[in-house]
């Protein structure tokens, strides 16, 4: 996907990430006396566009996940935090157009820059995480997994029990701040349950995140003070979105084949 800066007529791409959002910036007109003389000499058919992300919204009202996640932890943690990242990335975005162009997740992988993190790397991937967890949740979540999922979840980890006891241990013995998730391992062809530190995302290396739990501070203080294991339990048995979990999966199997190999007879 490319930004055009230098036509009048297509400012606005059509196959722009909704994510994306352009904005023509006419107050550099004004200031830079080099803008301006382009400008006049191109009869102002070449305004500066800049590439800025917008910030996506939870798929529900703000108080849908009461009583196990406050409308106040969220006013806070998706108006302030993530609002946040995100504002912080658009500044650092600002000051050149390398790294215009690139949908969210290619913005992550591309400032992970091969285990060598670009200045952007850590609001990137923090906006992502957070769209990631928000739409891995729902009112009236948590409960059993269905149809293949629940399948896929019995084949790798033994049972769902078993999973969900793996993943709460996960998240309890997280040092420090950070996120846990459920993902599909390619190379492995199967489900695991890995954990991350600070703003790090498997997306960097290549596995397909199905669900994520959000382990910093402020994602459960003001509803559970330091009791992480109620957060947590809250999260696996009222919060999670199963259903969002199954269409990711479904997603995934499109790029790698999670069943027995199918050997064709010649
Ligand atoms: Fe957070």
């Amino acid at each position: 996907m490319g930004w055009s800066s230098s036509s009048c007529t297509n400012l606005f791409p059509a196959s722009a990430s909704s994510h994306l959002l352009a904005v023509t910036d006419v107050s550099q007109l004004l200031k830079s006396p080099r803008l301006l003389f382009r400008s006049q000499k191109q009869k102002q058919c070449t305004p500066r566009v800049l590439a800025y992300y917008g910030l996506q919204k939870p798929p529900y009202k703000l108080d849908a996940l009461e009583p196990y996640m406050s409308q106040r932890t969220l006013e806070m943690h998706w108006g302030e935090h993530h609002r946040g990242y995100l504002e912080g990335l658009n500044k650092q975005l600002a000051k050149s157009d390398i790294l215009y162009g690139y949908t969210l997740d290619e913005l992550v992988k591309a400032t992970y820059n091969h285990g060598n993190p670009l200045p952007e790397f850590n609001n990137a991937a923090q906006v992502w995480n957070h769209d990631f967890f928000w739409e891995s949740m729902q009112p009236g979540g948590g409960n059993m997994p269905i149809l293949g999922l629940l399948g896929q979840i019995e084949k790798d980890f033994g049972s769902f029990t078993n999973f969900k006891e793996k993943f709460i241990e996960a998240a309890l013995t997280l040092f420090g701040s950070g996120w846990v998730w459920l993902v599909v391992k390619r190379n492995e062809k199967r489900l695991e349950v890995v954990k991350t530190t600070n703003a790090f995302s498997p997306l960097v290396w290549n596995d397909i995140p199905l669900v994520c739990l959000d382990m910093w501070e402020h994602a459960y203080y003001l509803d559970y003070k330091n009791d992480k294991a109620e957060y947590v339990n809250a999260f696996m048995n009222h919060l999670v979105s199963w259903n969002a979990v199954l269409g990711r999966l479904a997603r995934a199997q499109i790029f790698v084949n999670l069943g027995e190999p199918n050997v064709p007879v010649a």
